[in-house]
């Protein structure tokens, strides 16, 4: 798809905004990037990844997006930021909206931090919710409806599974309501105690033994000992809710394994189940660059 039929964004905060018809231009044109499409902006576009919180696979993924288009990248690094002298976050992008930067990527633990920033008439850079706290990885999302996309070609009728630590997770949240809006059918697994209401009201949950059988994508989630204290130890969860080749095993013969990592090997996951054909994380994290290339596009269009 070539980027005439990108349809333009204002911000990208929160999968609420995300229509079917935009969420198909993003990925149709994240899958021309895949295929050997390019562009790079001719007029200087100037972009800062402020990242309040831990990340590897979505910061990188936005720098190595960002240099493929061109787009020039201030450094931030929070622990050597004005951020350790007092400075806000909201302090930080109202600098950085100053100094000209049309862009920001922001990961905070702060939940809709980009709330009031969208009302602050100083902020007049593009907001892009890379997560917030337990709120919403939108980014996460998109990337996870390519994968899927790429390898079923539809959502309509899919049955998907989610594993896990579903109450910290703001991937789940975003998934759960995407998956949701473009037709699929969610199930839940996991331990009691990281349900939510939300389970409740997008799926049904199950066993993980009766889940494999039943779903045609399977998203592990980590546990995110980072956001509470509750005591679960490695061993139980893999026995109860581990991906092993056994339950590999019994999956459809077509369905895919996701996880938005960070993983954690024989905790959520056997070691041995990561090069299976099935498992499709590392295409995941691939396809991380080319759908960030189409969300920054749409927004600088
Ligand atoms: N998927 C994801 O958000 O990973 P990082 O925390 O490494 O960015």
């Amino acid at each position: 798809m070539g980027r005439k039929n990108l349809q333009h964004l204002n911000h990208f905060v929160s999968t609420s905004d995300l229509s079917k018809e935009i969420v198909q231009s993003l990925i149709d044109r994240a899958i021309a990037y895949k295929k050997g499409a390019s562009y790079h902006f001719l007029e200087p576009k100037f972009i800062a990844n402020l990242f309040f919180e831990s990340s590897t696979h979505t910061r990188c993924a936005f720098e190595m997006a960002e240099h493929h288009l061109g787009i020039k990248q201030l450094s931030f690094d929070y622990e050597t930021s004005s951020v350790t002298k007092g400075a806000s976050l909201h302090d930080t992008v109202v600098t950085m909206c100053t100094l000209g930067v049309d862009v920001l990527v922001i990961r905070s633990d702060e939940e809709q931090f980009y709330t009031s920033l969208l009302e602050d008439k100083n902020v007049t850079c593009t907001i892009v919710n890379a997560g917030d706290g337990m709120g919403e990885h939108p980014v996460q999302s998109m990337i996870d409806l390519m994968t899927i996309y790429e390898h079923f070609g539809s959502f309509e009728g899919l049955k998907v599974g989610i594993v896990g630590d579903i109450k910290h997770s703001r991937v789940a949240n975003s998934d759960m309501a995407m998956f949701r809006r473009l037709g699929m059918k969610v199930y839940f697994s996991g331990p009691e105690v990281f349900q939510n209401d939300k389970c409740q009201m997008y799926g049904d949950y199950m066993s993980m033994d009766a889940l494999v059988k039943e779903v045609d994508v399977l998203v592990l989630l980590r546990i995110q000992r980072e956001r509470h204290s509750l005591s679960i130890s490695d061993e139980t969860y893999f026995k109860d809710y581990g991906l092993t080749l056994d339950r590999v095993g019994n999956m459809k013969e077509k369905a895919i394994i996701l996880h938005p990592c960070p993983i954690n090997k024989g905790v959520e996951i056997a070691p041995e189940v990561l090069t299976l054909d099935k498992c499709r994380i590392l295409t995941q994290m691939k396809n991380g660059v080319y759908m960030n290339m189409a969300i920054l596009e749409a927004l600088l269009v």
